[in-house]
């Protein structure tokens, strides 16, 4: 095998190690803005910078339980308050750096209600910089919305080439790609609903990886759950939730896939945590299954920190809890009674 194969394969295999996770800190400016909003706080490049740096160096949680981190472009190029870069805080804890290099998804020309992902002109040039300041790998999302006759395999596909062109450029320049086709959870439709739509979607993102010649044991899945749309009158429990992903994986993930790593897609911490767990408690299945979260690993600390220097400490305490947790849901050992005990 080529060099650079096998370092995309190290790689990825680092991010999924058993017992750890990702987490996306790689909200855009209109994101974080959003986030902020919600505790009070000015989105200011400084602001964004202390709230980040206090969960990079959030030192035994990075240590023990986060893999990697996904970073925004603003981010990565960003030091410390003492001067140290960003990127070299979070790999001195051992975790990775890695890169949202999308652009956003945009609305499908002639499908009202469907979503494009752009960002892929000037990708090629845009990897050998990030490689420069330290990406080992990269994040693009892809947005699919469940209503009436949608989606549409005009959207599932179109997302689907954009996926592939993506990734074979990563990895072209040594970056492990986390491809990430979310099903979003809005509307009021059922569970089963959810799994089709997941099943075409990762049906149409499998054909097109092939297609364009993707090493899938250099390639890292960020799926949604199998879940009940946010409004439906009828919620799935957590072990119809589990049973009904994992189905729906091995249907259509290959197991040469280095790993799958969750987002959490609007549940709460918990449900997105006790979810996983339930996946892992239950079932044996040929990828490790962690999480790449978001909001279920920083709602808890955002609300602690709430802009405010001297609640530092309590935000670390927040996260470190919420990494811990969810390495636990990794192996299936997560359990209720260790929220309330915190
Ligand atoms: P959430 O876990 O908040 O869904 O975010 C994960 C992510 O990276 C979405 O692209």
């Amino acid at each position: 095998m080529t060099a650079y194969k096998q370092d995309l394969q190290d790689i990825a295999q680092k991010m999924v190690a058993s017992g750890k996770g990702i987490l996306a800190a790689d909200e855009s400016s209109g994101t974080i803005k959003k986030r902020f909003d919600s505790i009070g706080a000015e989105s200011t490049e400084q602001n964004r910078r202390d709230y980040r740096e206090l969960l990079f160096r959030s030192e035994q949680a990075m240590k023990d339980h986060i893999s990697g981190v996904i970073l925004f472009d603003e981010t990565i190029r960003q030091k410390a308050a003492d001067g140290t870069p960003l990127v070299q805080v979070i790999a001195e804890t051992g975790a990775i750096p890695g890169i949202k290099v999308d652009t956003g998804a945009k609305d499908l020309a002639g499908s009202p209600g469907e979503k494009v992902t752009e960002g892929l002109d000037g990708l090629r040039e845009r990897f050998q910089e990030y490689h420069g300041l330290g990406a080992r790998f990269a994040k693009w999302r892809a947005v699919i919305n469940i209503g009436s006759g949608i989606p549409s395999q005009y959207c599932l596909n179109a997302n689907a080439h954009a996926l592939a062109r993506y990734a074979a450029l990563a990895q072209e320049s040594a970056i492990v790609p986390i491809v990430e086709p979310e099903i979003i959870m809005d509307g009021s439709h059922d569970i089963n609903s959810c799994f089709e739509a997941t099943s075409a979607a990762l049906k149409a993102l499998f054909d097109a990886l092939h297609e364009q010649r993707v090493m899938l044991e250099g390639t890292v899945l960020k799926p949604n759950m199998v879940l009940s749309g946010s409004k439906c009158s009828l919620q799935a429990g957590d072990d119809e939730i589990a049973e009904k992903t994992v189905r729906c994986f091995r249907r259509h993930v290959p197991a040469a896939v280095a790993g799958i790593v969750f987002l959490s897609g609007g549940q709460s911490d918990e449900q997105a945590t006790a979810r996983l767990s339930a996946m892992n408690e239950g079932y044996e299945t040929p990828w490790q299954l962690s999480f790449s979260y978001g909001r279920a690993l920083q709602a808890a600390p955002l609300k602690a920190w709430g802009g405010k220097a001297e609640n530092v400490a309590a935000a670390q305490a927040a996260f470190s809890h919420r990494a811990r947790m969810n390495a636990l849901a990794t192996t299936g050992n997560w359990k209720s009674t260790l929220e309330a005990a915190a």
